[in-house]
């Protein structure tokens, strides 16, 4: 079974092809660029980009693949949670291809898509404890197989990623600022007591970054110089983070700020995953994995901490490699699929989801 995936819910336009569980090629572009100059993804602009780069990128995709949309048996999209207008684009494209080729439909949630993503380079074990880091969100699931997912935990305010992306942009670093923070950060040893570890005097399984990022905010008003004072051209970011080579005149205190608040994020990530684990063991529940998935799964420092957590607990940890972390067309393609062997799919009447609306079980049996 050949599945094709459209992941279009937020600043990235990816398409992919899935088949028998094997990712065959993918295409990707990122408005990183276009959203820079204004230090956020900008909707309107977003969904304009998706429209204008759809259509090319899938024709590139068929043609790399040497197929027709004729040669695809399932058409999975990320169905939400995203940007509605930006949503709208990649599910408006995948009904025009199942109208025009007869395709079965499947719209995907992107966060299960996010976690379900170390899948395509290993064999997933189940239930699971995932945890999801990304720009939007930071979510604890129990995950018992590709369609059941129960969130034990939540942000009640900023995401892990937009605390990496406030806090770089309140150091003048580019954006999105979370991968300078982690190169930076890795310059040097963090101080433990520099920043808090926030919201985690409680027994509950919730995060609370948006303290950490006030912390970091007054501890920069009292040094104000530690912030790069212009922004830095684009070599020098690029040399920073391929080359790890520090721009001129950078403050010696910047990389020990970046080290200090990505190491009071990666313990805090730590602290409640560990808790998690412990209160579903509790529970009589038999994890036997931890994955790690979104954006901030990229982070080298939460990456190494989380994997001595599976260490010490003895769970099979499920870390995607870097390019399965951030936003792409396989996690869509590759949780499609996974839906479809299961004989599901979604009618033409499929619904778009934006942030903060639940994204309902709703699909149907595929009837041949
Ligand atoms: O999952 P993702 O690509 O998009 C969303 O669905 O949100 O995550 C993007 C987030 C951004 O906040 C970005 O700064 C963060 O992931 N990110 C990182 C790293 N690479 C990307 N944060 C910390 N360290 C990294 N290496
Ligand atoms: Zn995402």
């Amino acid at each position: 079974m050949r599945c094709l995936g459209i992941e279009t819910s937020c600043d990235e336009t990816a398409l992919a092809i899935v088949e028998n569980g094997k990712l065959v090629d993918a295409v990707m572009t990122t408005q990183a660029e276009v959203h820079a100059l204004f230090g956020g993804v900008v909707p309107e602009l977003a969904s304009r980009e998706h429209y204008r780069l759809i259509a090319r990128m899938f024709d590139a995709l068929m043609e790399r693949c040497n197929l027709s949309y004729q040669d695809i048996d399932v058409v999975s999209v990320a169905r939400g949670p995203g940007l509605l207008g930006s949503l709208l684009v990649g599910v408006g494209f995948a009904k025009g291809l199942v109208l025009a080729g007869g395709q079965r439909l499947i719209g995907v949630n992107h966060l299960h898509a996010h976690l379900l993503a170390a899948g395509l380079e290993q064999k997933l074990q189940f239930p699971a404890l995932g945890l999801l880091v990304s720009g939007g969100h930071t979510h604890l699931y129990l995950v018992e197989s590709p369609r059941e997912f129960r969130l034990i935990g939540r942000t009640l305010d900023d995401a892990a990623g937009e605390a990496f992306d406030k806090v770089a942009k309140m150091l003048n670093l580019p954006y999105p600022g979370g991968r300078f923070i982690d190169v930076l950060g890795n310059m040097v040893e963090p101080d433990a007591k520099m920043f808090p570890r926030p919201y985690v005097d409680n027994d509950n399984l919730d995060f609370s970054f948006s303290g950490l990022k006030t912390a970091v905010g007054s501890w920069l008003n009292s040094h104000p110089s530690v912030a790069l004072q212009f922004p830095l051209a684009e070599e020098q970011a690029d040399s920073l983070l391929c080359e790890r080579r520090l721009p001129e005149n950078v403050a010696e205190d910047l990389p020990l700020v970046c080290a200090s608040f990505n190491a009071a994020v990666a313990d805090t990530l730590y602290i409640k995953t560990k808790r998690a684990l412990g209160q579903l063991r509790s529970e009589g529940c038999e994890v036997r994995s931890v994955i790690v998935a979104g954006g901030v799964a990229a982070n080298s420092r939460i990456r190494s901490s989380i994997a001595g957590l599976a260490d010490e607990a003895g769970l099979v940890l499920h870390l995607p490699s870097f390019g399965l972390c951030t936003d792409n067309g396989a996690m869509i393609a590759y949780t499609g699929w996974l839906l479809a062997v299961q004989g599901l799919c979604h009618g033409l009447d499929l619904e778009t989801m934006p942030r903060g609306r639940v994204i309902p079980d709703d699909y149907r049996m595929y009837s041949f």
